[in-house]
Protein backbone atom coordinates (compact mmCIF):
# COMPACT_ATOMS: atom_id res chain seq x y z
CA UNK A 1 0.00 0.00 0.00
CA UNK A 2 3.33 2.11 0.01
CA UNK A 3 2.84 2.91 -3.54
CA UNK A 4 -0.07 4.83 -2.98
CA UNK A 5 -0.29 8.29 -4.10
CA UNK A 6 0.13 10.39 -1.33
CA UNK A 7 -2.94 12.32 0.40
CA UNK A 8 -5.77 10.53 -1.10
CA UNK A 9 -8.94 12.34 -0.14
CA UNK A 10 -11.49 9.34 1.90
CA UNK A 11 -13.42 9.37 -1.58
CA UNK A 12 -10.75 9.16 -4.03
CA UNK A 13 -9.30 5.95 -1.47
CA UNK A 14 -12.94 4.25 -1.74
CA UNK A 15 -13.10 4.54 -5.51
CA UNK A 16 -9.43 3.25 -5.40
CA UNK A 17 -9.87 0.67 -3.24
CA UNK A 18 -13.30 -0.36 -5.29
CA UNK A 19 -11.54 -0.34 -8.68
CA UNK A 20 -9.01 -2.86 -6.91
CA UNK A 21 -11.59 -5.11 -5.71
CA UNK A 22 -12.78 -4.98 -8.98
CA UNK A 23 -9.97 -5.90 -10.78
CA UNK A 24 -9.35 -9.20 -8.21
CA UNK A 25 -11.55 -11.14 -11.43
CA UNK A 26 -9.42 -9.90 -14.13
CA UNK A 27 -6.22 -11.98 -12.63
CA UNK A 28 -8.54 -14.49 -13.08
CA UNK A 29 -7.66 -18.24 -13.86
CA UNK A 30 -7.21 -19.44 -17.58
CA UNK A 31 -9.98 -21.97 -17.78
CA UNK A 32 -8.72 -25.29 -17.83
CA UNK A 33 -7.81 -26.40 -20.93
CA UNK A 34 -8.95 -29.88 -22.54
CA UNK A 35 -8.36 -30.70 -26.38
CA UNK A 36 -8.57 -28.37 -29.34
CA UNK A 37 -9.37 -29.23 -33.28
CA UNK A 38 -7.76 -27.24 -35.57
CA UNK A 39 -9.30 -28.63 -38.38
CA UNK A 40 -13.24 -29.06 -37.06
CA UNK A 41 -15.80 -30.24 -39.68
CA UNK A 42 -18.56 -29.34 -36.84
CA UNK A 43 -21.00 -27.78 -39.35
CA UNK A 44 -21.67 -24.83 -36.71
CA UNK A 45 -20.19 -21.94 -35.27
CA UNK A 46 -21.31 -21.70 -31.47
CA UNK A 47 -19.93 -21.17 -27.81
CA UNK A 48 -21.67 -23.16 -24.88
CA UNK A 49 -21.28 -23.21 -21.34
CA UNK A 50 -22.53 -25.86 -19.28
CA UNK A 51 -23.72 -25.18 -15.70
CA UNK A 52 -21.30 -22.20 -14.91
CA UNK A 53 -22.03 -18.58 -13.79
CA UNK A 54 -22.70 -16.25 -16.94
CA UNK A 55 -19.20 -14.39 -15.86
CA UNK A 56 -17.61 -17.25 -15.90
CA UNK A 57 -18.78 -18.10 -19.82
CA UNK A 58 -18.10 -14.88 -21.03
CA UNK A 59 -14.32 -15.13 -19.77
CA UNK A 60 -14.42 -18.52 -21.08
CA UNK A 61 -15.52 -17.47 -24.63
CA UNK A 62 -13.37 -14.56 -24.82
CA UNK A 63 -10.10 -16.06 -23.02
CA UNK A 64 -11.07 -19.31 -25.93
CA UNK A 65 -11.27 -16.76 -29.10
CA UNK A 66 -7.60 -15.34 -28.11
CA UNK A 67 -6.29 -18.95 -27.15
CA UNK A 68 -7.66 -20.41 -30.58
CA UNK A 69 -5.45 -18.04 -32.37
CA UNK A 70 -2.43 -19.09 -30.81
CA UNK A 71 -3.27 -22.14 -30.79
CA UNK A 72 -4.53 -22.81 -34.14
CA UNK A 73 -2.54 -20.45 -36.39
CA UNK A 74 -3.90 -19.48 -39.39
CA UNK A 75 -7.62 -19.23 -38.96
CA UNK A 76 -8.23 -22.65 -39.55
CA UNK A 77 -12.05 -23.70 -38.24
CA UNK A 78 -11.72 -24.65 -35.08
CA UNK A 79 -13.35 -26.24 -32.09
CA UNK A 80 -11.92 -25.95 -28.70
CA UNK A 81 -12.78 -27.71 -25.12
CA UNK A 82 -12.38 -26.08 -21.54
CA UNK A 83 -14.33 -27.49 -18.65
CA UNK A 84 -15.66 -24.03 -18.53
CA UNK A 85 -17.11 -23.40 -22.19
CA UNK A 86 -16.50 -25.12 -25.61
CA UNK A 87 -16.06 -22.88 -28.51
CA UNK A 88 -16.77 -23.65 -32.51
CA UNK A 89 -16.06 -22.23 -35.53
CA UNK A 90 -16.41 -23.64 -38.42
CA UNK A 91 -16.06 -22.10 -42.53
CA UNK A 92 -18.41 -25.38 -43.04
CA UNK A 93 -22.06 -24.42 -43.35
CA UNK A 94 -24.49 -25.44 -41.27
CA UNK A 95 -27.64 -27.88 -43.30
CA UNK A 96 -30.27 -25.41 -44.18
CA UNK A 97 -32.53 -27.87 -45.74
CA UNK A 98 -35.89 -27.29 -44.55
CA UNK A 99 -38.38 -30.08 -43.57
CA UNK A 100 -35.30 -33.00 -43.83
CA UNK A 101 -33.51 -33.82 -40.02
CA UNK A 102 -34.17 -31.62 -36.98
CA UNK A 103 -31.28 -29.13 -35.91
CA UNK A 104 -29.16 -31.09 -33.81
CA UNK A 105 -28.27 -28.34 -30.96
CA UNK A 106 -27.21 -29.99 -28.19
CA UNK A 107 -26.47 -33.31 -25.48
CA UNK A 108 -26.02 -33.70 -22.36
CA UNK A 109 -24.77 -37.13 -22.54
CA UNK A 110 -22.38 -38.35 -19.11
CA UNK A 111 -19.06 -39.60 -19.67
CA UNK A 112 -19.78 -42.81 -19.25
CA UNK A 113 -15.63 -43.89 -19.05
CA UNK A 114 -15.90 -42.01 -16.00
CA UNK A 115 -19.29 -43.64 -14.63
CA UNK A 116 -20.63 -46.42 -13.89
CA UNK A 117 -23.51 -46.20 -12.19
CA UNK A 118 -24.85 -43.99 -14.30
CA UNK A 119 -24.71 -46.85 -17.25
CA UNK A 120 -26.98 -49.64 -18.03
CA UNK A 121 -25.79 -53.10 -19.52
CA UNK A 122 -26.55 -54.01 -22.75
CA UNK A 123 -29.80 -56.62 -23.07
CA UNK A 124 -30.36 -55.59 -19.37
CA UNK A 125 -33.83 -54.67 -18.26
CA UNK A 126 -33.07 -51.46 -18.01
CA UNK A 127 -32.38 -51.15 -22.14
CA UNK A 128 -35.28 -52.71 -23.06
CA UNK A 129 -37.85 -50.24 -21.24
CA UNK A 130 -36.13 -47.66 -22.77
CA UNK A 131 -36.57 -48.83 -25.91
CA UNK A 132 -40.00 -49.61 -25.15
CA UNK A 133 -40.43 -46.27 -23.59
CA UNK A 134 -38.57 -44.34 -27.05
CA UNK A 135 -41.30 -46.20 -29.21
CA UNK A 136 -44.24 -44.93 -26.99
CA UNK A 137 -42.60 -41.51 -27.03
CA UNK A 138 -42.17 -41.71 -30.63
CA UNK A 139 -45.69 -42.96 -31.39
CA UNK A 140 -47.51 -39.92 -28.99
CA UNK A 141 -45.40 -37.39 -30.80
CA UNK A 142 -48.39 -36.38 -32.50
CA UNK A 143 -49.70 -35.14 -28.98
CA UNK A 144 -51.33 -31.59 -30.20
CA UNK A 145 -49.69 -29.78 -27.68
CA UNK A 146 -46.61 -31.13 -28.51
CA UNK A 147 -45.75 -32.41 -25.27
CA UNK A 148 -46.17 -35.96 -23.96
CA UNK A 149 -44.26 -38.07 -20.76
CA UNK A 150 -44.42 -41.83 -20.41
CA UNK A 151 -42.85 -44.11 -17.77
CA UNK A 152 -41.79 -47.63 -18.65
CA UNK A 153 -41.27 -50.22 -15.59
CA UNK A 154 -41.98 -48.97 -11.74
CA UNK A 155 -39.34 -50.65 -10.07
CA UNK A 156 -36.03 -48.80 -8.55
CA UNK A 157 -33.04 -50.50 -10.53
CA UNK A 158 -35.00 -50.45 -14.12
CA UNK A 159 -37.87 -48.01 -14.46
CA UNK A 160 -37.65 -45.11 -17.27
CA UNK A 161 -38.86 -41.81 -17.32
CA UNK A 162 -38.84 -39.62 -20.78
CA UNK A 163 -40.47 -36.69 -21.95
CA UNK A 164 -40.97 -34.78 -25.13
CA UNK A 165 -41.44 -31.24 -25.69
CA UNK A 166 -41.69 -29.60 -29.06
CA UNK A 167 -41.32 -25.60 -29.80
CA UNK A 168 -44.66 -24.46 -29.20
CA UNK A 169 -45.27 -22.42 -32.94
CA UNK A 170 -44.58 -26.07 -34.88
CA UNK A 171 -47.12 -28.35 -36.49
CA UNK A 172 -48.23 -31.30 -34.85
CA UNK A 173 -46.39 -33.13 -38.47
CA UNK A 174 -43.38 -30.60 -37.46
CA UNK A 175 -43.37 -32.12 -33.96
CA UNK A 176 -43.79 -35.85 -35.13
CA UNK A 177 -41.01 -35.51 -37.50
CA UNK A 178 -38.24 -34.14 -34.52
CA UNK A 179 -39.65 -36.63 -31.90
CA UNK A 180 -39.57 -39.67 -34.55
CA UNK A 181 -35.97 -38.32 -35.53
CA UNK A 182 -34.83 -37.96 -32.01
CA UNK A 183 -36.05 -40.97 -30.10
CA UNK A 184 -33.21 -43.27 -32.56
CA UNK A 185 -30.78 -40.59 -32.73
CA UNK A 186 -30.45 -40.35 -29.00
CA UNK A 187 -29.48 -43.76 -28.45
CA UNK A 188 -26.83 -43.23 -31.03
CA UNK A 189 -25.46 -40.01 -29.81
CA UNK A 190 -25.29 -41.40 -26.06
CA UNK A 191 -25.58 -45.10 -25.98
CA UNK A 192 -25.82 -46.55 -22.58
CA UNK A 193 -26.24 -43.68 -20.09
CA UNK A 194 -29.12 -43.76 -18.13
CA UNK A 195 -29.72 -40.60 -18.36
CA UNK A 196 -29.82 -38.51 -21.14
CA UNK A 197 -31.47 -34.49 -22.36
CA UNK A 198 -30.85 -33.94 -26.19
CA UNK A 199 -31.70 -30.52 -27.68
CA UNK A 200 -32.68 -29.48 -31.48
CA UNK A 201 -33.55 -26.44 -32.64
CA UNK A 202 -37.20 -27.97 -32.99
CA UNK A 203 -37.63 -30.28 -29.62
CA UNK A 204 -36.08 -31.94 -26.62
CA UNK A 205 -36.09 -35.41 -25.67
CA UNK A 206 -35.31 -36.71 -22.11
CA UNK A 207 -34.94 -39.90 -20.16
CA UNK A 208 -33.67 -40.58 -16.91
CA UNK A 209 -34.26 -43.29 -14.16
CA UNK A 210 -35.25 -40.81 -12.08
CA UNK A 211 -39.11 -39.44 -12.18
CA UNK A 212 -37.82 -35.79 -14.28
CA UNK A 213 -41.92 -34.60 -14.35
CA UNK A 214 -42.74 -31.37 -13.18
CA UNK A 215 -39.28 -31.74 -10.80
CA UNK A 216 -37.99 -27.95 -11.00
CA UNK A 217 -34.13 -28.42 -11.06
CA UNK A 218 -31.88 -25.39 -11.43
CA UNK A 219 -28.33 -27.35 -10.39
CA UNK A 220 -27.95 -28.00 -14.35
CA UNK A 221 -28.11 -25.21 -17.42
CA UNK A 222 -26.62 -24.62 -20.99
CA UNK A 223 -25.59 -21.68 -22.53
CA UNK A 224 -25.38 -21.80 -26.05
CA UNK A 225 -24.17 -18.64 -28.53
CA UNK A 226 -23.41 -17.34 -31.78
CA UNK A 227 -19.86 -15.57 -30.65
CA UNK A 228 -20.29 -12.78 -32.73
CA UNK A 229 -20.73 -9.44 -30.76
CA UNK A 230 -23.66 -7.74 -31.86
CA UNK A 231 -23.40 -3.64 -32.27
CA UNK A 232 -24.96 -1.96 -29.53
CA UNK A 233 -24.89 -4.12 -26.77
CA UNK A 234 -26.47 -1.70 -24.60
CA UNK A 235 -29.34 -1.24 -27.18
CA UNK A 236 -29.78 -4.80 -27.45
CA UNK A 237 -30.02 -5.61 -23.96
CA UNK A 238 -32.31 -2.43 -23.45
CA UNK A 239 -34.75 -4.15 -26.35
CA UNK A 240 -34.36 -7.64 -26.42
CA UNK A 241 -34.05 -7.36 -22.27
CA UNK A 242 -37.89 -6.24 -22.51
CA UNK A 243 -38.90 -8.76 -24.53
CA UNK A 244 -37.21 -11.22 -22.93
CA UNK A 245 -39.52 -10.08 -19.38
CA UNK A 246 -42.66 -9.97 -21.54
CA UNK A 247 -42.65 -13.29 -23.21
CA UNK A 248 -41.68 -15.16 -20.03
CA UNK A 249 -44.66 -13.27 -18.30
CA UNK A 250 -46.96 -14.57 -21.03
CA UNK A 251 -45.30 -18.12 -21.27
CA UNK A 252 -45.97 -18.64 -17.44
CA UNK A 253 -49.47 -17.78 -18.40
CA UNK A 254 -50.57 -20.02 -20.37
CA UNK A 255 -52.40 -23.55 -19.09
CA UNK A 256 -51.16 -27.18 -18.51
CA UNK A 257 -50.93 -27.39 -22.17
CA UNK A 258 -48.85 -25.50 -23.40
CA UNK A 259 -46.44 -22.39 -21.72
CA UNK A 260 -45.00 -20.64 -24.28
CA UNK A 261 -44.65 -17.16 -25.93
CA UNK A 262 -42.59 -15.56 -28.56
CA UNK A 263 -42.20 -11.70 -29.15
CA UNK A 264 -40.76 -9.09 -31.48
CA UNK A 265 -39.11 -5.18 -31.06
CA UNK A 266 -37.45 -2.79 -33.37
CA UNK A 267 -33.84 -2.84 -33.03
CA UNK A 268 -32.50 -0.58 -35.25
CA UNK A 269 -34.81 1.17 -38.01
CA UNK A 270 -35.10 -2.15 -40.55
CA UNK A 271 -33.61 -4.73 -38.13
CA UNK A 272 -36.02 -6.71 -35.14
CA UNK A 273 -34.77 -8.83 -32.61
CA UNK A 274 -37.08 -11.91 -31.89
CA UNK A 275 -37.15 -13.58 -28.75
CA UNK A 276 -38.64 -16.89 -27.71
CA UNK A 277 -39.75 -18.77 -24.34
CA UNK A 278 -41.43 -21.73 -23.50
CA UNK A 279 -41.49 -23.80 -20.07
CA UNK A 280 -42.56 -27.70 -19.61
CA UNK A 281 -46.28 -27.55 -19.19
CA UNK A 282 -46.64 -29.60 -16.43
CA UNK A 283 -43.98 -27.12 -14.29
CA UNK A 284 -46.56 -25.10 -12.11
CA UNK A 285 -46.76 -21.31 -12.61
CA UNK A 286 -44.81 -20.55 -9.69
CA UNK A 287 -41.71 -22.99 -10.81
CA UNK A 288 -42.03 -21.62 -14.53
CA UNK A 289 -42.06 -18.09 -13.44
CA UNK A 290 -38.92 -19.12 -11.66
CA UNK A 291 -36.87 -21.17 -13.99
CA UNK A 292 -37.38 -18.44 -16.73
CA UNK A 293 -36.21 -15.77 -14.64
CA UNK A 294 -33.35 -17.90 -13.99
CA UNK A 295 -33.08 -18.58 -17.71
CA UNK A 296 -32.86 -14.48 -18.43
CA UNK A 297 -30.68 -14.02 -15.35
CA UNK A 298 -28.19 -15.82 -17.71
CA UNK A 299 -28.42 -14.76 -21.14
CA UNK A 300 -25.93 -13.33 -22.63
CA UNK A 301 -26.37 -9.91 -24.51
CA UNK A 302 -23.25 -9.56 -25.66
CA UNK A 303 -23.37 -11.93 -28.74
CA UNK A 304 -25.82 -12.02 -31.93
CA UNK A 305 -27.74 -14.87 -30.47
CA UNK A 306 -28.36 -17.14 -26.83
CA UNK A 307 -30.23 -19.70 -26.01
CA UNK A 308 -29.84 -20.96 -22.27
CA UNK A 309 -31.80 -24.46 -21.75
CA UNK A 310 -32.66 -25.77 -18.24
CA UNK A 311 -34.33 -29.16 -17.95
CA UNK A 312 -37.19 -27.68 -17.47
CA UNK A 313 -37.32 -24.18 -19.93
CA UNK A 314 -35.68 -22.32 -22.47
CA UNK A 315 -35.15 -19.05 -23.74
CA UNK A 316 -33.76 -17.69 -26.69
CA UNK A 317 -32.69 -14.69 -28.77
CA UNK A 318 -31.93 -13.79 -32.02
CA UNK A 319 -31.53 -11.05 -34.77
CA UNK A 320 -33.04 -13.24 -37.28
CA UNK A 321 -37.09 -15.24 -37.01
CA UNK A 322 -36.12 -19.13 -35.67
CA UNK A 323 -39.82 -19.63 -35.38
CA UNK A 324 -42.95 -19.55 -37.70
CA UNK A 325 -44.59 -15.77 -37.03
CA UNK A 326 -47.77 -15.04 -35.95
CA UNK A 327 -48.12 -18.53 -33.55
CA UNK A 328 -46.99 -16.06 -30.35
CA UNK A 329 -48.27 -18.56 -27.79
CA UNK A 330 -50.33 -17.22 -24.64
CA UNK A 331 -52.06 -14.21 -25.41
CA UNK A 332 -51.21 -11.19 -23.29
CA UNK A 333 -51.92 -12.04 -19.75
CA UNK A 334 -55.33 -9.62 -18.62
CA UNK A 335 -55.87 -7.41 -15.67
CA UNK A 336 -53.01 -7.71 -13.09
CA UNK A 337 -50.07 -9.55 -15.58
CA UNK A 338 -47.57 -11.15 -12.17
CA UNK A 339 -44.63 -9.10 -14.11
CA UNK A 340 -41.44 -10.67 -13.79
CA UNK A 341 -39.02 -7.85 -12.32
CA UNK A 342 -36.42 -6.71 -14.91
CA UNK A 343 -33.50 -9.64 -15.15
CA UNK A 344 -31.22 -9.83 -12.18
CA UNK A 345 -28.20 -7.78 -12.55
CA UNK A 346 -26.81 -9.48 -15.97
CA UNK A 347 -25.19 -6.19 -16.68
CA UNK A 348 -23.21 -7.75 -18.99
CA UNK A 349 -22.39 -4.08 -19.72
CA UNK A 350 -20.74 -3.60 -16.47
CA UNK A 351 -17.21 -5.13 -17.72
CA UNK A 352 -15.90 -3.26 -20.38
CA UNK A 353 -17.15 -0.36 -18.31
CA UNK A 354 -15.02 -0.90 -15.10
CA UNK A 355 -12.16 -2.07 -16.95
CA UNK A 356 -11.51 1.06 -18.37
CA UNK A 357 -12.64 3.53 -15.36
CA UNK A 358 -9.79 1.03 -13.56
CA UNK A 359 -8.06 1.84 -16.79
CA UNK A 360 -7.91 5.06 -16.15
CA UNK A 361 -7.22 4.96 -12.31
CA UNK A 362 -3.89 3.18 -13.01
CA UNK A 363 -2.61 5.33 -15.67
CA UNK A 364 -3.34 8.17 -12.87
CA UNK A 365 -1.39 6.73 -10.57
CA UNK A 366 1.22 5.90 -13.11
CA UNK A 367 1.65 9.85 -13.83
CA UNK A 368 1.55 10.67 -10.02
CA UNK A 369 5.38 8.89 -9.91
C1 LIG B 1 -8.89 -31.17 -42.54
O1 LIG B 1 -9.91 -32.14 -42.78
C2 LIG B 1 -10.21 -32.34 -44.16
C3 LIG B 1 -11.38 -33.30 -44.25
O2 LIG B 1 -11.35 -34.26 -43.25
C4 LIG B 1 -8.97 -32.86 -44.89
O3 LIG B 1 -9.26 -33.02 -46.26
C5 LIG B 1 -7.84 -31.85 -44.71
O4 LIG B 1 -6.67 -32.35 -45.29
C6 LIG B 1 -7.60 -31.57 -43.22
N1 LIG B 1 -6.60 -30.52 -43.09
C7 LIG B 1 -5.60 -30.59 -42.23
C8 LIG B 1 -4.69 -29.43 -42.19
O5 LIG B 1 -5.43 -31.57 -41.50
C1 LIG C 1 -14.97 -17.30 -36.71
O1 LIG C 1 -15.31 -17.41 -38.09
C2 LIG C 1 -15.77 -16.22 -38.67
C3 LIG C 1 -16.07 -16.51 -40.12
O2 LIG C 1 -16.59 -17.80 -40.27
C4 LIG C 1 -14.76 -15.10 -38.53
O3 LIG C 1 -15.29 -13.92 -39.05
C5 LIG C 1 -14.40 -14.91 -37.07
O4 LIG C 1 -13.40 -13.94 -36.93
C6 LIG C 1 -13.94 -16.21 -36.47
N1 LIG C 1 -13.68 -16.02 -35.06
C7 LIG C 1 -12.52 -16.32 -34.50
C8 LIG C 1 -12.38 -16.05 -33.06
O5 LIG C 1 -11.62 -16.83 -35.12
C1 LIG D 1 -14.23 -39.27 -21.06
O1 LIG D 1 -13.28 -39.36 -20.03
C2 LIG D 1 -12.06 -39.97 -20.42
C3 LIG D 1 -11.17 -40.11 -19.19
O2 LIG D 1 -11.01 -38.89 -18.55
C4 LIG D 1 -11.41 -39.11 -21.50
O3 LIG D 1 -10.21 -39.72 -21.93
C5 LIG D 1 -12.35 -38.99 -22.68
O4 LIG D 1 -11.80 -38.12 -23.65
C6 LIG D 1 -13.69 -38.44 -22.22
N1 LIG D 1 -14.63 -38.46 -23.33
C7 LIG D 1 -15.31 -37.39 -23.69
C8 LIG D 1 -16.23 -37.58 -24.84
O5 LIG D 1 -15.20 -36.32 -23.13
C1 LIG E 1 -30.24 -43.27 -11.09
O1 LIG E 1 -28.88 -43.38 -11.49
C2 LIG E 1 -27.99 -42.64 -10.70
C3 LIG E 1 -26.62 -42.81 -11.28
O2 LIG E 1 -26.49 -42.07 -12.43
C4 LIG E 1 -28.04 -43.11 -9.26
O3 LIG E 1 -27.18 -42.32 -8.48
C5 LIG E 1 -29.47 -42.99 -8.75
O4 LIG E 1 -29.55 -43.52 -7.45
C6 LIG E 1 -30.41 -43.74 -9.67
N1 LIG E 1 -31.77 -43.54 -9.23
C7 LIG E 1 -32.61 -44.54 -9.03
C8 LIG E 1 -34.00 -44.18 -8.58
O5 LIG E 1 -32.25 -45.72 -9.16
C1 LIG F 1 -27.65 -59.45 -26.45
O1 LIG F 1 -28.64 -60.23 -27.03
C2 LIG F 1 -28.38 -60.62 -28.37
C3 LIG F 1 -29.56 -61.41 -28.92
O2 LIG F 1 -30.55 -61.55 -27.99
C4 LIG F 1 -27.10 -61.42 -28.42
O3 LIG F 1 -26.80 -61.75 -29.78
C5 LIG F 1 -25.97 -60.62 -27.84
O4 LIG F 1 -24.79 -61.39 -27.78
C6 LIG F 1 -26.31 -60.16 -26.44
N1 LIG F 1 -25.27 -59.28 -25.96
C7 LIG F 1 -24.75 -59.39 -24.75
C8 LIG F 1 -23.66 -58.42 -24.40
O5 LIG F 1 -25.15 -60.18 -23.95
C1 LIG G 1 -51.52 -40.39 -33.17
O1 LIG G 1 -51.19 -41.43 -34.06
C2 LIG G 1 -51.68 -42.70 -33.65
C3 LIG G 1 -51.23 -43.74 -34.66
O2 LIG G 1 -49.92 -43.48 -35.06
C4 LIG G 1 -53.21 -42.68 -33.58
O3 LIG G 1 -53.68 -43.93 -33.09
C5 LIG G 1 -53.64 -41.58 -32.66
O4 LIG G 1 -55.04 -41.46 -32.68
C6 LIG G 1 -53.02 -40.26 -33.07
N1 LIG G 1 -53.36 -39.26 -32.08
C7 LIG G 1 -53.70 -38.04 -32.41
C8 LIG G 1 -53.98 -37.10 -31.27
O5 LIG G 1 -53.77 -37.66 -33.56
C1 LIG H 1 -46.74 -37.51 -16.48
O1 LIG H 1 -46.33 -36.51 -15.54
C2 LIG H 1 -47.26 -36.29 -14.48
C3 LIG H 1 -46.69 -35.18 -13.63
O2 LIG H 1 -46.54 -34.05 -14.39
C4 LIG H 1 -47.44 -37.56 -13.70
O3 LIG H 1 -48.41 -37.34 -12.68
C5 LIG H 1 -47.89 -38.67 -14.62
O4 LIG H 1 -47.95 -39.88 -13.89
C6 LIG H 1 -46.93 -38.83 -15.77
N1 LIG H 1 -47.43 -39.81 -16.71
C7 LIG H 1 -46.76 -40.92 -16.99
C8 LIG H 1 -47.41 -41.85 -17.96
O5 LIG H 1 -45.70 -41.17 -16.49
C1 LIG I 1 -16.56 -8.64 -28.78
O1 LIG I 1 -16.66 -7.81 -27.64
C2 LIG I 1 -15.64 -8.02 -26.68
C3 LIG I 1 -15.91 -7.15 -25.49
O2 LIG I 1 -16.80 -6.12 -25.78
C4 LIG I 1 -14.28 -7.70 -27.30
O3 LIG I 1 -13.27 -7.95 -26.34
C5 LIG I 1 -14.08 -8.58 -28.51
O4 LIG I 1 -12.88 -8.26 -29.14
C6 LIG I 1 -15.23 -8.43 -29.49
N1 LIG I 1 -15.08 -9.42 -30.54
C7 LIG I 1 -15.20 -9.12 -31.82
C8 LIG I 1 -14.97 -10.25 -32.78
O5 LIG I 1 -15.49 -8.00 -32.20
C1 LIG J 1 -41.22 -1.39 -35.64
O1 LIG J 1 -41.38 -0.05 -36.05
C2 LIG J 1 -42.35 0.14 -37.07
C3 LIG J 1 -42.39 1.60 -37.44
O2 LIG J 1 -41.19 2.22 -37.17
C4 LIG J 1 -43.72 -0.30 -36.59
O3 LIG J 1 -44.66 -0.18 -37.63
C5 LIG J 1 -43.63 -1.75 -36.14
O4 LIG J 1 -44.88 -2.14 -35.59
C6 LIG J 1 -42.55 -1.94 -35.12
N1 LIG J 1 -42.43 -3.35 -34.84
C7 LIG J 1 -42.44 -3.84 -33.60
C8 LIG J 1 -42.34 -5.32 -33.48
O5 LIG J 1 -42.52 -3.13 -32.63
C1 LIG K 1 -25.97 -1.53 -16.56
O1 LIG K 1 -24.97 -0.68 -16.08
C2 LIG K 1 -25.08 0.63 -16.57
C3 LIG K 1 -23.88 1.43 -16.07
O2 LIG K 1 -23.54 1.03 -14.77
C4 LIG K 1 -26.43 1.21 -16.09
O3 LIG K 1 -26.57 2.52 -16.60
C5 LIG K 1 -27.54 0.35 -16.60
O4 LIG K 1 -28.79 0.80 -16.09
C6 LIG K 1 -27.35 -1.09 -16.17
N1 LIG K 1 -28.36 -1.92 -16.80
C7 LIG K 1 -28.99 -2.90 -16.16
C8 LIG K 1 -29.95 -3.70 -16.97
O5 LIG K 1 -28.79 -3.16 -14.98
Amino acid sequence: MANLPHKMPGKALFVYSMCLLSLIPIIKAAPTFRSIDCNSTVPTDQALCSGVTTDVCRDCLDYAKRDAVVRCPGSKPFSIVYDECTVRNSTVSAPTIEGVDPTFSWINCPNITLTTTGTYAPNSTYEKNLASLLSVLSSNSNASNGFYNHTVGTSTPDGVYGLFLCRGDLTVSACRDCVTYASTDVVQQCPRAKQVMIWYDECILRYSNDSIFAVQETREWVILVNPQNVTDETRYSEVLGEVMNNIAARALSGDSRKKFATGEANFTSTQLVYGLAQCMPDLSNFDCDSCLRNSISKFLYRYRGCRVYFPNCFVRGELYPFYNLGVGGAPPPSPSPVLPPPPPSTNSTRWPGKTFFCKAWIWDIILKF
